[in-house]
């Protein structure tokens, strides 16, 4: 099969299509023919290994020391199960799935467990749209209902609302009766405002640390606010949540819990079947859409990690996975 091949770990250039061995569904697994396929923020960052600070040694020995132990990069995935592991009865062949493994997915197949975070495709979805979801509304359902335990009523300040998880953030709030203020470019506002944001702060010019509103929450999706300058705005109760931090957060965190007042919160999102199961039935009713902001073919690869590392991505970058052809140029 053809997939997207990662050797060493460094910047887009060093991906190539190629080919690799058809994965064959072991016990309790099944294997999907990828129709649809993403670039999140979070592959360009195991891809690039920018950055990762106090987890160099936990992600080191997971992905692999010298270079990637695994060498498919991609988590979201649409397309249809194509063949059955044994003791699988939740699936049969043909029908269509959508969902998120670690990594696997930037291939024309991937096998996943049956128990894992994978279910069938809403009907009103495309493939390229189920594969939008699951990276970014897992994330941000983590993030407001696990880690700064959202309230009804409560509000909240969603920093970097037009990436992949702030989009989905910003409908959850809306949805489960918060009052959603909104950070973004100016570019990216009128998309923000219509996913139900009440109030669109542009971050180049409305510094939200200065303003008289008070939160209950700040999510800070892609760093860029401080808990310092956020504290003053933040209520009694407030919690300021980290989906990306460091050193200073973690520290902050242990000393907001030991003092009291508003809190720093970090935490890792996960990627589970229940949460998945939780957010398709949104879809299904209307309350939450996949944003696809970019459209692209798996054999651009290179462009589109070039894309999610400029920091402008919106939403969603899907990849197509049609037949590729043999002899496609190994290097975009
Ligand atoms: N801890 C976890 O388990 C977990 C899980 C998922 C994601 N994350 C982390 O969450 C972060 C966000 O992920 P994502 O997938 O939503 O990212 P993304 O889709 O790549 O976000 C891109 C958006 O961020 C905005 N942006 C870029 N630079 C910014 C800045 N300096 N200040 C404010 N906004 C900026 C841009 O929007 P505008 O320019 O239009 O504002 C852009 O649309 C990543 O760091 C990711 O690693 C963590």
């Amino acid at each position: 099969m053809q997939a997207v091949l990662w050797h060493e770990y460094g910047p887009p250039e060093g991906l190539r299509l190629g080919e690799a061995p058809l994965p064959i569904p072991k016990r309790g697994e099944i294997r999907i023919r990828v129709r649809a396929t993403t670039v999140t923020s979070g592959d360009a960052r195991m891809r690039g290994f920018r950055d990762p600070g106090i987890f160099w040694l936990p992600l080191r020995a997971f992905l692999g020391w010298r270079r990637p132990r695994h060498p498919i990069l991609g988590m979201e995935f649409a397309g249809h199960v194509d063949a059955l592991g044994e003791g699988v009865t939740e699936f049969v062949p043909g029908e269509r799935v959508f969902g998120m493994a670690l990594l696997g997915a930037n291939a024309e197949y991937l096998t996943i467990p049956a128990a894992g975070a994978v279910l069938a495709t809403p009907a009103l979805l495309s493939d390229e749209e189920a594969a939008a979801l699951p990276f970014g509304a897992l994330a941000a359902l983590v993030f407001l209902r696990d880690v700064a335990r959202w309230q009804p009523g409560e509000r909240v300040l969603i920093h970097g609302a037009a990436g992949a998880v702030g989009v989905h953030a910003v409908q959850l709030a809306r949805h489960f009766g918060l009052h959603v203020t909104a950070v973004c470019s100016a570019a990216a506002m009128e998309l923000v405002r219509g996913l139900g944001a009440h109030r669109v702060l542009d971050r180049a010019t409305e510094d939200f640390t200065r303003g008289e509103e008070r939160y209950d929450v700040i999510l800070d999706t892609v760093g860029g606010t401080s808990f310092r300058r956020a504290r003053r705005v933040l209520a009694p109760g407030g919690r300021h949540v980290f989906a990306a931090f460091g050193f200073r957060e973690l520290r902050q965190m242990l000393w907001t819990a030991l003092r009291g007042g508003p809190r720093v919160l970090c935490g890792f999102a996960g990627s589970t079947k229940a949460d998945l199961h939780t957010l398709r039935g949104l879809v299904e009713a209307g309350a939450l859409r996949p944003v696809i902001g970019h459209h692209m073919a798996l054999e651009e690869i290179v462009a589109a990690h070039r894309l999610v590392d400029s920091g402008r991505k919106r939403g969603a970058l899907v990849l197509r996975v049609g037949a590729i052809p043999a002899g496609f140029p190994p290097r975009a």
